[in-house]
């Protein structure tokens, strides 16, 4: 130890960077020691801070008092306190109750506007100093004026997007669940007022192509800094929101900025964060071994939440569909089942369920998930190529190795020969430290997620593995009129067919137009037409851009799940701009539907 502590010294000369790798690789030798002592609640889970158990109470009041129509849960855990906790839930108590909690319309509205600030008043408008109106050298493939137009039209969104924490957050945080971040952020929009993990990757991409590099490092400092508090990058900037990450993609979004700055000093401030982070998703419940047909055993990842309880930012409907569960323990496995989803960013689809029909049959902790595993063997391969980009060749070559073990795992578990795409491995519900695989674990239902280690250069490099794609993804139904459906379930789940959404179609095209075969990249170039069309006709009708689009025809934007539609929107935004910036919009190539 004492030899490898003196070797890293004499090649790093940051402090900071050496603490992480010992930590890391300590950690790393230790994470296999953890017990698997329930098969159904791993994870330790801390009761709710207490300024959140109340505004749970306010959110479920105002449910019984406001009525269904039009409420969003979210709306009452995002407002803040005028006076201290303790003087505001003396007040909240004493207010008249009618019957069953119920109070008056009056006297709550009068309590709200008297003791709580507006749900969004925590975060301040900021003006991106990297804006310009037209960026020079900005979407040069794009000749088309009518497109042209549009483009910068999105573009100027980034304007309305930008926010930076109020200073009266930062001064005093025991009154907001809004986490305190430094930087300046780009949020989605509408009711996702604050930033959000994964959705930050596709904004970054969007922000490249607007060249507002300075506005895509600080989202990515502000994701640092939940990793250096909490160890890995919170589903979104809410203290409620400490208990799940999201889809990790924050070394994706720092190769990404450091591959149009060329910003050495960036990468090394963030290679701490990403060894950390890299920890998180293997290691606890995140991490499942697993023994392959061949004998050999794998490690793999799945989403687990910390969590246990409805989610604070929609507890009235938690509540409401664990009602038909009779008891406490069953209830806490489903809210569990449920918070692992929204970490997954499919929240909700019938992939996750065991009974498509049945919301309480979702089982993602028992899902070993094809896109989670990409996104990590793509965090390797990132990882191992800024540290040999700073000189630490011992931290690319462990990973590396990382890297060459997932692809081996990926193939070994997910790919089907047959049917010539990776599938979701469900693990029979057993209490084993090491699970051995079965071909009845398989889940071979068409879901856009079983093409998405394309996107790795691993495999789209490999001529004879993209044929095989191709021809599968062009067989599985799931290429539509508008853009590739997430799945072709009609269950009414926002994750479900008839919802297109940005992120999926972006990863997907991206892999596909890094092939050298003709086929796939204009299979990737078609889906890209499509869904600019798509955006482009119901930016026209709506005045907005849409969080997801309804695939089955142009021009049309999705609906389902549990809130209404939301505009604005981060990550349309991004990928509309990186679509354009790649495959760019020809002169006589009309752009309506
Ligand atoms: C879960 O979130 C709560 C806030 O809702 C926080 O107080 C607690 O520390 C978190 N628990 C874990 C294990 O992260
Ligand atoms: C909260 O505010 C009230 C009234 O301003 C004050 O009397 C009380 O001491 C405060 N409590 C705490 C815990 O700060
Ligand atoms: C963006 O902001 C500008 C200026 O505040 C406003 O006029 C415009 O309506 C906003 N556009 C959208 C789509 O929100
Ligand atoms: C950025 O990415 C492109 C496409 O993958 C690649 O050709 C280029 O070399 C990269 N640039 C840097 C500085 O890494
Ligand atoms: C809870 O109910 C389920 C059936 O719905 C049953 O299988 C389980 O044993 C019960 N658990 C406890 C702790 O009572
Ligand atoms: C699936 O759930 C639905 C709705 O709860 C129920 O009617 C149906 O019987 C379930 N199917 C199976 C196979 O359990």
């Amino acid at each position: 130890m004492r030899k490898f502590l003196i070797f890293v010294i004499q090649i790093i000369p940051n402090p900071n960077f050496i603490f992480s790798i010992v930590i890391y690789f300590f950690l790393i030798t230790t994470m296999n020691m953890v017990p698997c002592s329930s098969c159904n609640d791993l994870g330790h889970v801390k009761s709710s801070v207490p300024l959140i158990s109340f505004l749970e109470k306010v959110q479920e009041t105002a449910l019984d008092t406001f009525g269904s129509v039009n409420f969003d849960p979210k709306l009452y855990i995002d407002m803040s306190l005028k006076f201290n906790l303790s003087k505001t839930e003396k007040e909240f108590d004493s207010l008249k109750r009618i019957k069953s909690g119920k109070v008056s319309v009056k006297d709550l509205s009068g309590f709200i506007k008297m003791y709580l600030n507006e749900a969004g008043s925590d975060l301040v408008y900021h003006e991106p100093t990297d804006f310009e109106y037209e960026p020079s050298g900005f979407l040069p493939k794009v000749d088309n004026l009518k497109v042209r137009k549009w483009a910068l039209e999105i573009h100027s969104l980034w304007k309305n997007l930008s926010r930076k924490v109020d200073d009266k957050v930062i001064e005093n945080p025991d009154l907001y669940t809004l986490l305190p971040l430094k930087y300046p952020m780009v949020i989605p929009g509408s009711r996702f007022r604050e930033v959000y993990y994964w959705d930050s990757y596709w904004v970054i991409r969007g922000l490249l192509a607007s060249k507002m590099y300075e506005s895509a490092k600080s989202i990515v400092y502000n994701l640092i800094s939940l990793v250096d508090e909490y160890g890995f990058v919170l589903n979104g900037a809410r203290a409620y929101y400490s208990n799940r990450s999201q889809p990790p993609l924050l070394s994706s979004m720092v190769s990404e900025i450091y591959n149009r700055t060329n910003d050495l000093s960036f990468v090394k401030k963030s290679l701490p964060a990403l060894l950390k982070e890299h920890k998180f998703w293997n290691s606890g419940a995140h991490k499942v071994k697993i023994q392959d047909s061949k004998g050999c055993i794998h490690s793999l990842s799945r989403y687990y939440a910390m969590w246990n309880k409805p989610r604070p930012e929609s507890l009235t409907i938690d509540k409401e569909s664990a009602l038909k569960l009779l008891n406490d323990s069953d209830k806490q496995h489903f809210y569990r089942e449920l918070a692992s989803t929204a970490e997954s960013g499919w929240d909700f689809s019938t992939r996750w369920m065991r009974n498509q029909s049945d919301l309480t049959t979702l089982a993602t902790t028992s899902i070993l998930p094809v896109d989670l595993n990409t996104y990590i063997l793509k965090m390797e391969l990132d990882i191992a190529f800024m540290a040999k980009t700073i000189g630490d060749s011992l931290i690319a070559e462990h990973f590396l190795e990382a890297s060459e073990a997932r692809r081996t795992a990926i193939n070994s578990i997910f790919w089907n020969t047959e049917k010539e795409q990776w599938f979701d491995y469900w693990l029979s519900n057993n209490c084993e430290e090491v699970h051995q695989w079965e071909a009845q674990g398989e889940n071979q239902i068409s879901f856009a997620s079983n093409f998405i280690p394309i996107w790795i250069e691993l495999f789209n490099s490999d001529d004879s593995t993209v044929k095989k794609v191709v021809k599968s993804f062009r067989s599985s139904g799931l290429l539509c009129a508008a853009g590739i459906a997430t799945t072709l379930s009609h269950s009414s789940e926002q994750w479900d067919f008839p919802n297109g959404w940005a992120p999926l179609q972006h990863v997907i095209v991206e892999g596909l137009a890094r092939s050298s075969l003709k086929e796939a990249r204009s299979m990737a170039e078609d889906i890209a037409i499509r869904w600019i069309r798509t955006n482009y006709e119901t930016y026209k009708e709506t005045g907005t851009m849409h969080e997801k689009y309804d695939v089955e025809a142009c021009g049309k934007f999705g609906g389902g799940g549990e809130y209404v539609p939301q505009t604005g929107f981060g990550w349309s935004n991004g990928v509309v701009l990186a679509f354009l910036e790649e495959f760019g919009w020809p002169q006589d190539l009309e752009i309506g539907c």
